[in-house]
């Protein structure tokens, strides 16, 4: 058995220990999405010819806002020729996994004008 000081030191040890795992676990992974997003943001540039900026739909329905998870489905759904505007179809062809979840990840972070 160990004494009593020297198992409290241990445990103390121990849960310092699993702190810093998971705050860095934690700042690990926000500086992932960051990362993800500036990508996007680079990305984006082929997109917003003809999404607007603003959000506003001038006959081209406004991408801004949208749940990361529904971007990526609609996008995977224009790939596979599911949806078949044949602009998106060609842009959504152009792109791979990494780059849709990226654009997705940027997306996601713009809020609509008077939203
Ligand atoms: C040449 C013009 C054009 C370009 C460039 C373009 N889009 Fe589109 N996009 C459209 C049109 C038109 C639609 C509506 C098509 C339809 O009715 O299915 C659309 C639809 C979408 C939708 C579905 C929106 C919804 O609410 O259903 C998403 C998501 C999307 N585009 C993402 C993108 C991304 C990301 C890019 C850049 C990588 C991009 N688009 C580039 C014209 C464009």
């Amino acid at each position: 058995m160990m004494p009593a000081s020297q198992l409290l030191a241990f445990n103390l040890l121990a849960a310092a220990m699993l702190v810093g795992s998971v705050a860095g676990f934690a700042s690990s992974a926000r500086a992932d999405t960051a990362k993800l997003v500036r990508y996007g943001e680079h990305l984006s540039q082929e997109c917003t010819t003809c999404h607007r900026r603003d959000g506003v739909d001038n006959g081209i329905p406004s991408i801004l806002g949208m749940k990361s998870e529904d971007f990526e489905e609609t996008l995977k759904y224009y790939k596979t020729g599911a949806r078949d505007n044949p602009a998106m179809v060609s842009v959504a062809q152009s792109l791979d996994d990494d780059q849709i979840k990226a654009l997705g990840a940027y997306f996601a972070t713009l809020v609509p004008a008077g939203k």
